[in-house]
């Protein structure tokens, strides 16, 4: 595995790849965990080379967010992606990322909207800008995204639509189901900064969403599930839930006439951790 830090030198690593077949891109913040490396290895069966991005991008976090307590390992996730037969990996500085003068932001209407993107002002326009940018600079044939951060990935797939940037959208981007702890909880960086007590509460998230799914099947109404969502969440020992609530899998809308297939999408804090989920309807 390659390791490069500057576009020049990204650039003739990319072209050398590409020569030799088709070149996956899996972008990620680095502390990497089993969610992610099931993403490299769908990319594995995809694609000729895999590059995987680590790049805490400053743009996606909030003034008051986690960005200096984010998770940096670089020299560990790096080992892990050598052994799962990464071909290159691209970890730029901020500096290289965003160079002085940098003046331009992707935003991506409707989809981000919103859920995250209510709780989260100019996450996604992070999100989508740096995104952008990772496509234009490695140039891959497809690339892997989590299921985990489902409005994230509709922005990914409106965006790279709307702005041509892989072809054919459709095909070339891929979600993958989240990867689980054996006690439910999805795996996340952010749950590293789980004390004990907290990582043991934290299951109540994905217990009480399959409750409230196996409730919706049988027939109860929405407004009281997801009331009683929210109250058996807080009764777990979380601290507040930003949002509870059903949407239409595809277009993010609330549910109406128009819906086609249900997801429940669930952000809820413990501690002063913020902890994301969504799952389909039975
Ligand atoms: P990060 O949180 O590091 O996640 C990188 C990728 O791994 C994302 O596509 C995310 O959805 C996926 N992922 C994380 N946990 C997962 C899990 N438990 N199961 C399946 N997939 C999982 O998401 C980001 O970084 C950033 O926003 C990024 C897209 C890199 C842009 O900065």
């Amino acid at each position: 595995m390659k390791t490069v830090t500057t576009l020049v030198a990204l650039r003739t690593e990319t072209e050398r790849l590409r020569q030799g077949g088709s070149l996956a891109l899996v972008p990620t913040m680095g502390a990497l965990h089993e969610g992610h490396l099931t993403l490299v290895r769908k990319a594995r069966s995809q694609a000729d080379h895999v590059a995987v991005s680590i790049f805490v991008n400053p743009k996606q976090f909030g003034p008051n967010e986690d960005l200096d307590a984010y998770p940096r390992q670089l020299a560990r996730d790096s080992e892990l992606l050598e052994a799962e037969g990464v071909a290159l990996l691209w970890a730029p500085t901020p500096g290289e990322m965003y160079p002085a003068g940098y003046a331009t932001s992707i935003s991506v209407e409707g989809v981000s909207a919103g859920l995250c993107g209510a709780d989260r002002p100019g996450h996604f326009d992070g999100v989508a800008t740096v995104v952008c940018k990772l496509f234009n600079q490695v140039r891959p044939d497809m690339a892997f995204f989590g299921e985990k951060d489902w409005q994230q990935l509709a922005v990914i797939r409106r965006m790279a639509r709307d702005l041509d940037l892989l072809f054919p959208p459709a095909d070339a981007i891929y979600g993958v189901p989240i990867v689980r702890e054996g006690d439910g909880l999805a795996m996340s960086s952010r749950n590293a900064y789980l004390s004990v007590e907290q990582r043991k509460q934290a299951t109540a998230l994905p217990a009480s969403m399959r409750r409230a799914i196996a409730a919706l099947a049988k027939g109860a109404g929405v407004p009281g599930v997801l009331e009683q969502l929210t109250g058996d969440i807080l009764a777990a020992g979380f601290d507040s839930v930003d949002y509870a609530e059903l949407r239409d899998a595809e277009s993010l809308a609330p549910p109406g006439p128009a819906s086609g297939n249900l997801r429940l999408f669930v952000a809820a804090r413990i501690g002063g951790t913020r902890l994301i989920d969504n799952m389909p309807l039975a």
